[in-house]
């Protein structure tokens, strides 16, 4: 982006490509600006008021089981980057026993170890069950979160809680985290060196919930997580694979807010990993 725009355009223009990214354009052509994708006419009707019909789904025990080796398995269904490109967006982290949630935020101290600690309130680590069976990643802190410490609490962070509530679940059932943990500044999206240094956390909190399934919230999550630089309209809906975990990948509570017509893809996303998870949905008797 050029240096001489003022600061209310640039913020503009990166909400304006986030806003693409998010559906899936990986690629803008200036002679073409006319042509960008108009919002789909083939969205079905919003599914909020679906949501609010679900109630008491039945929380089904969780197995104790082993955690599978880690060294990441090859995700399916996703196009991965080269070998060059994925090894240099950061450097997969190998299990550590006995590791804890505890112990990875006492190594993530008073973190230093990229740009966004200098412009940051808090670190939000991540917060909810640590033996979760379903895990959803955000991309990062914005404002709220930075100033609670606390993940997903603004405006997106109550669809989310919305989301998971329908889902028959509560916020305190399930674990939430993000793939840096400070907030970017205006928002902007992580850059590439900022969550290479900070995925590594992310992979060790995943490795130690041990979750059932993994909810990849917005495009940066999920190609981080995956390694892929497809766009995420083109893999969300479809399960893919995760050091061995089943990972969904579905539109950020933000790019919902924007998009309200897109709640129904997500919802059926998530009757996926409810169904995944064995929550069974049961409808209000009238
Ligand atoms: N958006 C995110 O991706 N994460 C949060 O914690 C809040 C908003």
């Amino acid at each position: 982006m050029p240096e001489n725009l003022p600061e209310s355009l640039k913020q503009k223009l990166s909400e304006r490509l986030r806003y693409y990214e998010e559906i899936g354009v990986g690629q803008l052509y200036r002679d073409r600006v006319g042509a960008l994708p108009a919002q789909s006419s083939e969205i079905p009707a919003p599914a909020l008021a679906l949501l609010s019909e679900v109630e008491e789904p039945s929380l089904p025990k969780r197995e104790t089981k082993t955690v599978p080796p880690v060294t990441p398995a090859p995700s399916r269904n996703v196009l991965p980057l080269s070998r060059e490109e994925a090894s240099s967006l950061f450097q997969p982290v190998t299990k550590i026993e006995n590791d804890t949630l505890f112990k990875i935020r006492e190594d993530l101290g008073d973190c230093k170890r990229c740009k966004l600690c200098k412009t940051r309130h808090s670190i939000v680590f991540g917060d909810g069950n640590p033996k979760a069976e379903l895990v959803f990643v955000g991309e990062g802190p914005g404002a709220d979160e930075d100033e609670q410490g606390l993940p997903f609490v603004g405006r997106a962070g109550k669809l989310l809680t919305q989301m998971i509530e329908a889902m028959g679940l509560q916020r305190k059932d399930v674990y939430i985290c993000n793939v840096v943990k400070c907030r970017p500044p205006q928002n902007r999206q992580p850059e590439r060196d900022e969550v290479e240094e900070c995925s590594p956390f992310l992979f060790r909190q995943i490795d130690t919930i041990a979750p059932k399934a993994i909810v990849c919230l917005g495009a940066t999550a999920a190609k981080t997580i995956l390694q892929t630089e497809r766009g995420i309209s083109q893999f969300r809906g479809e399960w893919q694979e995760f050091r061995g975990r089943k990972l969904m990948a579905t539109y950020h509570p933000a790019y919902l807010l924007r998009n309200p017509a897109a709640k129904s893809e997500v919802w059926k996303d998530l009757q996926k990993v409810m169904a995944e998870l064995g929550l069974a949905v049961k409808r209000k008797s009238s």
